[in-house]
Order: C-alpha cells, then structure tokens, then sequence
C-alpha cells in the first residue's frame, strides 16, 4: 500500500502529497469521463447548483476540494482579473470564467505540480481561452502588485501555516478598491493540539483551521477593510462539546482601500 507522507516529511509535502493524489483521481474520473463526486472535505452538490455543475466536465468536479462557492458571492464583471489561490482542478476559476468573459482573465495558482497539470489539461478539455494556471506559493503570490480585482480562495488559506503571509500577498496584488471573497474552513474554539498535529486532519482542511477572530483578525491586520461574513455554516455534526461541533465553513468578503 502506498505511504501518504513518510517520517521526517514537511506539512507542505505531505498536503502536495494528499493532493497529487486527488489529481490523480481527477484526471482518472477524466478519462473514464463519467459524471464523479469529489470524495473530499464537502460534496460538490452540497455547494454548488445542478446548472453550475452542468457546465463543468468530471475531471473538474472529481477534483473539487472547496467549502464554499465563492463565485457566487463575487459579483464579478465582464472584463475583470480573477485570481485563485490555491486553484486545485480549477473549477472555481472556470466558473468565473464564464462571468468576466473573453475580455477578462483568471488566473489560478497552486503548489501542487499534478493539480496544475490537471487544470491545464481541464481548460483544454474545457475550452477555457480566459483561465490559466500556474505553479506558486499562496504565501508568495507569482502576479505583480495592483494587478487582481478579485482574488478568491476555496478551502485553501486553512492549509497554510503562515496566514498572516498569504493576506498580505492579497492586498499587494489587489488594485486599490479591489475585492477578495474567499471560502475557508475555521473553528470557534481552539482545537485539541493531538488534533491540530494530525496530518490526516490538515488534508482534511480542519487541523490547520484557525479560531474565526483570530483569523478575521488577520483580514484585518493585513490592511482589508470592509470585512463581512457573507456565509458561515457549521460543517460537522457533533454533540455540543465535541471540538467537531466548533468547525464552520465561512465566506468572507474584504476590499483593498482606494
Ligand atoms: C482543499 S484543495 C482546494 C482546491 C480548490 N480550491 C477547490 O475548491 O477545489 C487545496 C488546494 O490548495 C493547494 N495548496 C495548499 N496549500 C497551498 C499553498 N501554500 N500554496 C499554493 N497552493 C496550496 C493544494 O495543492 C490543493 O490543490
């Protein structure tokens, strides 16, 4: 059987670990192009809509990770430049995609080579002229300052350990007036460290979530301002007391000052 993560490994090889594989699924589900459900933290039905899925191929939903639908919360326009941090098989920027059209971009970034590789070979099953993918860190974002009018992130920021990093990259690559809707994952307590050191539950998107106002917190440290909670649901079902009744998927809105 294969190892997932091997003694002396880092976190972010063993989450790059966790999801070449995931990529590698997608890309199976490609081939085989049957209709597949993500087997990851949320179901793809949970949240986003039969039409919106309808659009995408199975190598996009199979690889689908997210907690949230940011797109949907976006409003973005023809003509925008959208960035996804930590784009995974892609289906967050081909959804948005669609909304900003030939004259806009989306740009997706992820530090796992087979995800990258996945969603490039998504866009061309796609057709997606607008979107491309590329290889890059959340913590040190490959785009120029002043660039980006919405940066979006599905289920990712959780699974870095220097959040403070990753929220100042949003604001450097934000254009002033900017906006950034991202998806995560967070919890209303602190978890039980055994929790917090499980490799199984960082994968899972849980063992790196943060208490929710220390991470809007963070929002607000890096410079955003506007900040509203546009969704927040809770994620697990547990009795009360157990640390899974704390875990909630959120979405969060923010914008760079003008
Ligand atoms: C839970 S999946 C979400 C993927 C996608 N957003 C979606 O909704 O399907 C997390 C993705 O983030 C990437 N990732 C995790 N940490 C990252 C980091 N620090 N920098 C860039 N990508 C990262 C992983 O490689 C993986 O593809």
């Amino acid at each position: 059987m294969k190892k997932l993560f091997s003694v002396g490994e880092t976190l972010t090889e063993s989450v790059q670990a966790h999801y070449t594989e995931l990529a590698e699924r997608g890309e199976a589900a490609a081939i085989a192009g049957a209709a597949v459900a993500s087997t990851e933290c949320c179901s793809t039905k949970e949240v986003y809509s039969s039409e919106e899925l309808a659009a995408l191929t199975s190598g996009v939903t199979a690889a689908s990770a997210g907690c949230g639908n940011p797109v949907a919360l976006a409003d973005l326009k023809k003509g925008e430049v959208v960035l996804d941090l930590g784009s995974g098989g892609g289906i967050d920027c081909f959804l948005a995609a669609r909304f900003v059209g030939p004259t806009g971009r989306v740009i997706g970034v992820d530090m796992t080579l087979a995800m990258v590789g996945l969603a490039r070979k998504n866009a061309e099953r796609m057709d997606a002229q607008n979107v491309i993918f590329k290889m890059g860190r959340i913590e040190a974002i490959p785009e120029r300052d002043a660039t980006v009018d919405m940066v979006m992130s599905n289920c990712v920021i959780n699974l870095s350990e220097r959040k403070d990093l990753v929220f100042a990259e949003v604001f450097r690559v934000l254009k002033p007036g900017g906006r950034m809707v991202i998806s995560d994952m967070v919890v209303d307590r602190e978890l039980p460290p055994e929790v917090r050191a499980d490799r199984k539950q960082w994968w899972a998107c849980v063992g790196g979530a943060e208490v929710k106002a220390d991470y809007l917190g963070r929002i607000r440290d890096a410079g955003l301002e506007r900040m509203e909670v546009l969704e927040d649901v809770r994620s697990m079902i547990a009795p009360e007391g157990d640390w899974r009744s704390s875990v909630r998927s959120i979405t969060v809105r923010a914008f760079r000052p003008v």
